[in-house]
């Protein structure tokens, strides 16, 4: 039987236009991958996120709860917050006219301006809503009430959820690593959901993952969608191994084996024993993609001294610095004038589902 099954259009993945109508249908509604609860463990810390050019602050409030507000003073609007990432002692101050902000957003001194001129208390920095998932913080940025996180993990094709067993707000963050891909976020997305092209591209990836080797990524007589190891092997790393100690929740078989998980639009993670990627996408333009890999692992390990996370992670650096170049390939060819559309073939079928969810987001 003949694929009828067709890619986006070319446009789609060029468009500024498009670009622009996926931040209002789908970025500003979606909940959205920020970082993890880590990192603002404690009253005061705090750290920014990019969301297709709105800027986010996720802080803890004094009362120890997660709050998160735009990056934008109340006064003429300066960026408060230039870096990634800070702690505050006790306000957050704006280097326009030195405005304060409380741990709680809340507006509490104007320098040079007169007590009365002013209601501070109508001056908040504005909302922004927040939401945490086994560790996993994701904001919203839609002016209606948008469905709950957990509502809106349920509707995921990967079913995220199931990964609520490995309870993995019990992992701590390892290591980080940012990338700039020059391809739309679409083009990533959709080379995360196939693995036709891992014989090709991933060598070493399918020595470790026999299963990969069939481009497909359904391991034959397993209904819980983890992949195997080679066996004794607990790490998403050459050949499987690892020294690093497994998470105390998984089951012998789960310890050999990967899962993955797609939660569109913008994170995807692969879950080992011994260590999780996090790929956090951020959308820059139509034509641009930064890319932050986050490596959870277990947290007796990250304490050690002599925590050594760099099997995993070369690896599936490795892994994504090859995943990037056949993304920029692809970009260059779908702005070609010829390319009115892509065919996609059965083991396409994640590509076909996330198309289609986009679609619908997208066009309604
Ligand atoms: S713009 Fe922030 S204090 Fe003036
Ligand atoms: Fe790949």
């Amino acid at each position: 039987m003949q694929s009828t099954r067709k890619t986006l259009p070319g446009r789609d993945y060029v468009d500024p236009a498009i670009f622009e109508l996926e931040c209002q249908k789908i970025f500003f509604k979606s909940w959205y991958y920020a970082g993890r609860e880590e990192q603002a463990a404690t009253p005061g810390q705090w750290f920014t996120i990019d969301v297709a050019g709105e800027s986010v602050i996720v802080m803890r409030n004094d009362a120890g709860r997660l709050q998160a507000f735009y990056n934008v003073c109340r006064h003429r609007g300066s960026r408060l917050c230039d870096e990634a990432a800070g702690h505050s002692k006790g306000r957050i101050t704006c280097p326009y006219h030195n405005w304060c902000y409380s741990h709680q957003g809340e507006l509490i001194a104007t320098p040079r301006i007169e007590e009365n001129e002013l209601d501070r208390s109508e001056l908040s920095l504005w909302p922004v809503r927040v939401d945490v998932w086994q560790g996993f913080v994701f904001v919203n940025l839609s002016d209606e009430k948008p469905i709950t996180l957990r509502e809106s993990l349920a509707t995921h094709f990967d079913e995220p959820l199931r990964f609520e067993r490995f309870e993995l707000n019990k992992l701590r963050i390892g290591y980080r690593v940012e990338n700039i891909v020059n391809a739309n976020w679409k083009i990533v997305m959709e080379n995360y959901l196939e693995c036709l092209h891992c014989p090709n591209v991933h060598p070493e990836l399918v020595r470790t993952i026999k299963t990969y080797q069939t481009g497909w990524v359904i391991e034959e007589g397993r209904d819980d969608g983890g992949v195997s190891l080679p066996a004794g092997g607990t790490g998403y790393s050459p050949e499987g191994k690892s020294n690093l100690s497994i998470m105390p929740s998984m089951t012998a078989l789960e310890a050999n084996s990967i899962y993955g998980g797609a939660i569109p639009p913008n994170v995807s993670l692969d879950i080992g024993a011994t260590g999780v990627m996090i790929i956090q996408l951020l959308p820059i333009s139509p034509l641009q993609t930064r890319v932050i890999d986050t490596y959870l692992f277990n947290a007796v390990d990250v304490a050690k001294v002599d925590f050594d996370p760099s099997p995993v992670v070369d690896f599936n650096e490795l892994v994504a610095k090859q995943d990037f170049a056949v993304c920029e390939r692809v970009q260059k060819g779908v702005a070609s004038r010829a390319f009115s559309h892509g065919t996609l073939a059965e083991k396409d079928i994640f590509v076909y589902e996330f198309v289609q969810r986009y679609l619908k987001l997208r066009d309604n």
